[in-house]
């Protein structure tokens, strides 16, 4: 008999044998339902023993297959551990286990005027967990950084059940080699987290939202580097080619400011701070800037309601493209003065492998979404042809001082690609790591290396 918390109903293991990667599916042999750290830990314990897979997984948002049990195994779902254990107000920090929604710690924190930036689309669906496995990013990570630099300590298991506690309460911390960060952003590899401090900050208490359209998508992310020049940070910089706004309209129903589908490239920017004067004169200074770099077209979000109609249709982008039908999509990131580049290297591999492309993303980052369409390519080009397009495409963005992924991770369907960006020394010494942590290599199997 399977210990309490391990289901194996044909329905469930269904629910759990997919994220929002593609269509890919890999039928889990059972789901654990944790229900507290002590509870897990004997889970693992279980499993470990008996040379069960454990793949960790939280909102199964992921883009990058993280949580897929490509081996079988059992998916240890985080969501019952999803208590926010303190906000202290006094030291500004959070304790939260990492079932949480990211959006109910958002919430939590603002009610009592702080802030917890790192703000993913899928913040109403994924948690904290998946979001410090994955090192999640979001449309703000341009001021505020990505969960990375929120997260102070963990409280993890090691695959076979011993604890594993990181960190510390404080924002300084010189104390021996830093694990947490090195959990961060491992993808469930090296131990389960379930437990973290995440540090807090005030909450800006204004906002200003604009949206700037240029003739061309090319020229919308040349003004990127000319709004850093002003000499304040936005918020928020979100680029979205004229094809991602017909997606997100059509997805959404709705249409967004008149003429704003018919322009090149659209760029959204957000300036936040306590004094809205200043932020008025900063966003003078923005709509300036951008039109000096081309830009035709300027709207102000006037009203609540606008702000969160830009903001819905940015947000709904990567599940309109994704309900359109099947699409790969890849996560690059180069410095932002390479953006252009990286456009027009996107639009000639798809001239050339004959496939539709639908970009945008965080280019305040760098970091653009490039979104490959299936449509009605034959199968073996969409097999065999495109994945040598991605490539081409990756080495481009190593070749510019980028990297494969700026916050959707590698998991399962990056895999192939990391000899890109790692000597074959590197990721040895990253396997030898791995098995430090895992020697009997059963957490999260099959993923970030590429064989
Ligand atoms: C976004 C997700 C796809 O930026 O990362 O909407
Ligand atoms: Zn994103």
């Amino acid at each position: 008999m399977l210990p309490r918390g391990v289901e194996t109903s044909p329905e469930l293991r269904e629910r759990y044998s997919h994220d929002w990667t593609e269509d890919l599916r890999f039928l889990p042999d059972a789901v654990a339902f944790p229900e507290d750290p002590a509870h897990l830990q004997a889970l693992l314990a279980y499993a470990y023993e008996r040379d069960i897979p454990i793949i960790p997984a939280g909102g199964r948002t992921g883009l990058s297959g993280g949580m897929l049990p490509v081996q079988g195994g059992w998916v240890f779902s985080m969501e019952k551990l999803d208590r926010i254990l303190a906000i202290d107000t006094r030291n500004l920090v959070a304790i939260a286990q990492a079932g949480v929604i990211t959006q109910r710690l958002h919430e939590a924190v603002e009610a009592v005027g702080l802030f917890y930036p790192p703000d993913p689309s899928s913040r109403g669906s994924c948690t904290l967990g998946g979001n410090i496995a994955h090192n999640a990013g979001g449309v703000r990570a341009v001021k505020y950084g990505t969960t990375r630099e929120y997260v102070l300590g963990l409280e993890a298991f090691l695959p076979d059940g011993r604890p594993l506690r990181t960190g510390s309460r404080t924002l300084k911390n010189s104390t021996g080699y830093n694990l947490t960060q090195f959990l961060v952003g491992s993808e469930g590899t090296l131990a389960v987290i379930h437990t973290a401090v995440f540090k807090l900050l005030p909450k800006p208490r204004h906002v200003r939202t604009l949206l700037l359209g240029f003739p061309e998508a090319e020229s919308a992310v040349e003004a990127v580097v000319r709004i850093f020049h002003l000499g304040f940070l936005p918020a928020a910089i979100e680029f979205m080619e004229r094809e991602a706004v017909l997606f997100g309209q059509a997805y959404l129903g709705q249409t967004l400011y008149p003429e704003a589908d018919t322009l090149g490239g659209l760029l959204l920017v957000e300036i936040d701070g306590n004094h809205p004067d200043a932020l008025e004169a900063e966003a003078l200074q923005i709509e300036e800037a951008a039109f000096a770099a081309g830009a035709q077209k300027s709207w102000y979000a006037q009203t609540h309601e606008e702000r969160e109609l830009l903001w819905r249709l940015r947000r709904s982008l990567g599940v309109a493209v994704k309900t359109s039908g099947p699409y790969k999509e890849e996560d690059t990131v180069v410095p932002r003065t390479a953006l252009p580049a990286l456009l027009r290297k996107v639009k000639e591999l798809g001239r050339r492998y004959g496939f539709r492309s639908v970009c945008y993303g965080h280019v305040g980052d760098g970091n653009l979404h490039v979104n490959i369409l299936r449509e009605n390519l034959p199968l073996q080009v969409w097999q065999e042809e495109v994945p040598r397009a991605v490539e081409e495409l990756f080495q481009f963005v190593v070749a510019q001082g980028g990297a494969l992924s700026g916050e959707h991770g590698i998991g399962w369907v990056q895999r192939r690609y990391m000899p890109l960006q790692f000597s074959a020394d590197e990721i040895a010494l990253m396997k030898a790591l791995k098995r430090v942590f895992d020697p009997k290599g059963l957490l999260n199997p099959g993923k970030l290396f590429p064989d």
